[in-house]
């Protein structure tokens, strides 16, 4: 059962949000970055160090059991919020990066050759472009980069000409962390598909804000980051079909990943998910991660989605009135996004004078420089909404954002 939203009350269980920053009360628009958490997910963090804290799998002592029942669950709780059948096909990593670079080492390792290509677009985070330059290099594969429209869409267009019977991996940005922009991916992975590509997707910014659904969107890999679901940093979660998981080799090698180790007869390994969680694995970030999912469907995806759709609506128009802003990727699919430029002001200057107001942003490239690089900006500023926002809060960054502009003109 899921309660009714009220802004207000669900605004009690943060208690950073009371925070007061340089005289005003914080008003938090970098969720895009990272959200905050909820009390109940430190509590969950707090009552595993008092009250479960043993190694996982290794000991036969109570600790031990009910530390290794609690990861359990926690990937069970996964599999779930993904719409997964499996928990085994969820691995837990410390966060989307590390995912993406098991992915495309693993692949690399089994899949490329030379003059394969891999279909990046423009609009993806350094995580989904650096891990598949160097496995290119390794391979001798080649990097395809498809373009991104001036409104900031992918270019669909560009896109399917790239995409030909050579593109083995597909990496794509389920939705852009720069521009907010929500890309059409079950169009894009039925496409790959009938050219035999693996699609790699990077659900940083769907999973905090829309449901995922891993089998209808029909990928091969995913991954999120805890921290960006009211979960800890330090989680986070790669998800994988099992044939894929059975083929890839391990990332990391050491304890609890192996079957048998041996100085005569060489190493063998235990499947997934233990063949990619070697050593000791954020067992506290895992049990936090899953009282988080636990949070967030206790909600109600959609109140969620409701509430940041209407903050964005609300604030979106405002911010196109003020003088000199552009906003980029001004699109009518996307997250609660809005990331925008100032004519004759450094978004870096944007950022610290929003601060002196109390406000939160990002400033800067937001790790997707060659998307900055299109427009040709050193980068945007860049408020980022979540559920726990208020249309005050919004109504407070139009203010300081016009305050700005008049500064500036
Ligand atoms: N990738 C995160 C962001 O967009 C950190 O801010």
């Amino acid at each position: 059962m899921t309660r009714s939203f009220d802004v207000h009350r669900v605004r009690a269980d943060f208690p950073i949000l009371n925070l007061h920053v340089n005289g005003h009360p914080l008003t938090y628009l970098d969720n895009a970055a990272t959200s905050q958490k909820p009390r109940t997910v430190l509590q969950a963090l707090n009552n595993y160090y008092e009250q479960q804290n043993g190694n996982i799998h290794r000991g036969v002592h109570y600790l031990s059991q009910i530390a290794t029942d609690a990861y359990d669950r926690a990937r069970e709780r996964v599999a779930h919020f993904l719409g997964v059948a499996d928990p085994r096909e969820i691995i837990f990593v410390r966060g989307a990066t590390e995912g993406l670079n098991l992915v495309a080492h693993g692949l690399g390792e089994i899949l490329l050759k030379p003059g394969d290509e891999i279909l990046l677009t423009r609009m993806e985070h350094h995580a989904n472009i650096v891990p598949w330059q160097i496995a290119a290099q390794r391979r001798g594969a080649k990097i395809v980069v498809a373009d991104v429209t001036p409104e900031g869409t992918l270019d669909l267009e560009d896109f399917y000409r790239k995409l030909n019977p050579h593109t083995r991996v597909v990496g794509l940005v389920h939705a852009s962390n720069a521009l907010g922009t929500i890309n059409p991916v079950e169009e894009i992975i039925r496409h790959a598909r009938e050219v035999g590509a693996v699609v790699v997707l990077d659900g940083c910014q769907s999973a905090p804000h829309f449901p995922v659904n891993i089998p209808k969107l029909g990928c091969d890999f995913f991954v999120f980051s805890g921290h960006k679901v009211c979960g800890p940093t330090g989680i986070g979660v790669l998800w994988g079909k099992s044939d894929w998981l059975d083929r890839l080799p391990p990332y990391q090698t050491g304890g609890d990943m192996i079957a048998k180790v041996s100085f005569e007869r060489g190493t063998t390994f235990r499947e997934a998910p233990e063949k990619f969680e070697a050593g000791t694995p954020d067992i506290a970030g895992a049990i936090g991660l899953g009282a988080a999912l636990d949070y967030l469907e206790t909600l109600g995806a959609d109140n969620l989605v409701t509430a940041e759709k209407a903050l964005l609506d609300h604030v979106t128009p405002q911010l196109r009135e003020v003088p000199g802003l552009k906003i980029i990727g001004d699109t009518k699919h996307k997250t609660s996004i809005v990331s925008f430029t100032l004519d004759g002001v450094h978004p870096h200057d944007i950022g610290t004078i929003l601060d002196n107001d109390g406000i939160a942003v990002r400033a800067g490239h937001h790790c997707a420089q060659p998307l900055m690089d299109y427009y040709k900006i050193p980068g945007t500023a860049r408020a980022s909404f979540a559920f726990y926002n208020t249309t005050q809060e919004a109504d407070a960054l139009v203010a300081s954002v016009r305050k700005i502009s008049k500064m500036f003109a």
